[in-house]
């Protein structure tokens, strides 16, 4: 048990044992045995960390101790802590007898579906420490009510689905096998949302049978339905209202203790976790610090390999501006060249055309002269035969 929950469960007990004391005319009457409230103390061996019921443990420890339950039936079960905190209490007390966990294991519309898994891991925790005297039956409530006989149950914790008519459907069903010394206790009796509806069968039942309300987690009503309940737990649901308030005081501050419990583990795991993490950057870190210093040679060498590769393709940048720029000029002074003869031969074509033009002009001179001769048109007729 970690310090803090041992020392908030000591305060809670001395402030139990002061808030007894401290009532004038001995008005607190109960007289519970001193082993009953130090069984309420105990620290509960498994917490799922999923569990709305956890601060009702110490009730359960509590309500194993006064009642010594010949046969203990739970209808609504998850991931089992309020189950295995009835089962633990029997060990540590010595009270073992048949218990029964009824579930299909398959989860409602309140706690959510959910897979066979939670089933495995509750049989991994239960079937070993409970297996010889604690069974989990997993089917539905009213299949699994046909198999126990009439009257024989002493304590029942119902927790399954939460709506009125699936709350009364199981007390219903369930009551007929209660014994004598038969007490019913109730989860979720002060929740009110949605279509929550064990707080309006309370409402009922309170009416109609001795019982104890409990506010804090949710709220858990403790209904004496036997006519033969022990007086070490039977006193809890004549008390009045003053010891009613004591002992409600008790089991929220034990109950929270536990829940506390439960945060400072989640908040361990969480720290285990970073640790876990911080560690395994550690590692890498390290790891990354030898392939760094494994590399830094052949680093070196891709880096002096780089830079020789960087002047030699500069010295052949170099080589090449040099070539292109001696072959542009040798190509410039062909072009140049080629552009002169062409230009020379042009201007030679022109002076033979202008020759040519001239000579033909002449020609046709010459022509004209002739055809306007009188022996030219004195002859024509004997050209035309
Ligand atoms: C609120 S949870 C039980 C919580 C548990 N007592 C704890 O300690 O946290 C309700 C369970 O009842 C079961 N359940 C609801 N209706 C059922 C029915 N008619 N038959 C069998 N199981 C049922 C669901 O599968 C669910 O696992």
């Amino acid at each position: 048990m970690t310090s803090i929950v041992r020392s908030t469960l000591i305060r809670s007990h001395q402030w139990y044992i002061a808030a007894t004391n401290c009532f004038p005319g001995n008005k607190l009457r109960m007289n519970f045995n001193i082993s009953s409230i130090s069984a309420a103390t105990t620290h509960p061996q498994y917490l799922s960390g999923h569990s709305a019921w956890v601060e009702h443990i110490p009730f359960a420890f509590f309500a194993v101790a006064t009642l010594a339950p010949r046969r203990f039936v739970e209808l609504g079960t998850h991931y089992g802590d309020s189950y295995c905190a009835f089962c633990q209490a029997a060990v540590v007390l010595g009270a073992e007898a048949p218990f029964s966990a009824i579930d299909t294991w398959e989860g409602d519309e309140h706690a959510g579906l959910y897979d066979s898994a939670v089933l495995a891991q509750l049989r991994t925790v239960h079937d070993a420490r409970y297996g010889e005297f604690s069974s989990l039956v997993q089917s539905r409530f009213d299949d699994a009510a046909k198999n126990f006989e009439p009257a024989s149950i002493d304590l029942l914790h119902i927790d399954g689905l939460h709506t009125y008519e699936a709350v009364k459907a199981d007390f219903e069903a369930w009551l007929p096998l209660m014994s004598e010394r038969g007490v019913i206790l109730f989860h979720d009796t002060d929740v009110r949302r949605d279509d929550f509806g064990v707080w309006k069968l309370w409402e009922e039942l309170v009416a109609r049978y001795p019982s104890f309300t409990f506010h804090h987690g949710h709220g858990l009503g403790v209904l004496g339905v036997g006519s033969e309940i022990p007086n070490s737990f039977g006193q809890l649901l004549e008390c009045s209202d003053t010891e009613a308030e004591a002992v409600r005081q008790l089991f929220a501050n034990l109950g929270r203790a536990v829940s506390r419990a439960v945060d400072l583990s989640r908040e361990q795991a969480a720290h285990r976790e970073t640790a876990e993490k911080l560690l395994r950057a550690e590692a890498l870190t390290r790891q990354h610090g030898d392939t760094i210093q494994a590399v830094t040679p052949q680093q070196e060498a891709i880096e002096a390999l780089t830079a020789q590769h960087q002047d030699a393709v500069e010295a052949l940048t170099s080589q090449h501006q040099q070539n292109i720029a001696v072959l542009t000029r040798q190509t410039e002074d062909k072009i140049a060249a080629l552009q002169a003869n062409a230009q020379a031969q042009a201007e030679d074509a022109e002076r033979k055309i202008i020759h040519l033009s001239s000579q033909l002009r002449s020609a046709h001179g010459h022509l004209r002269l002739m055809e306007n001769s009188r022996s030219w048109r004195w002859t024509r007729p004997l050209r035309r035969s």
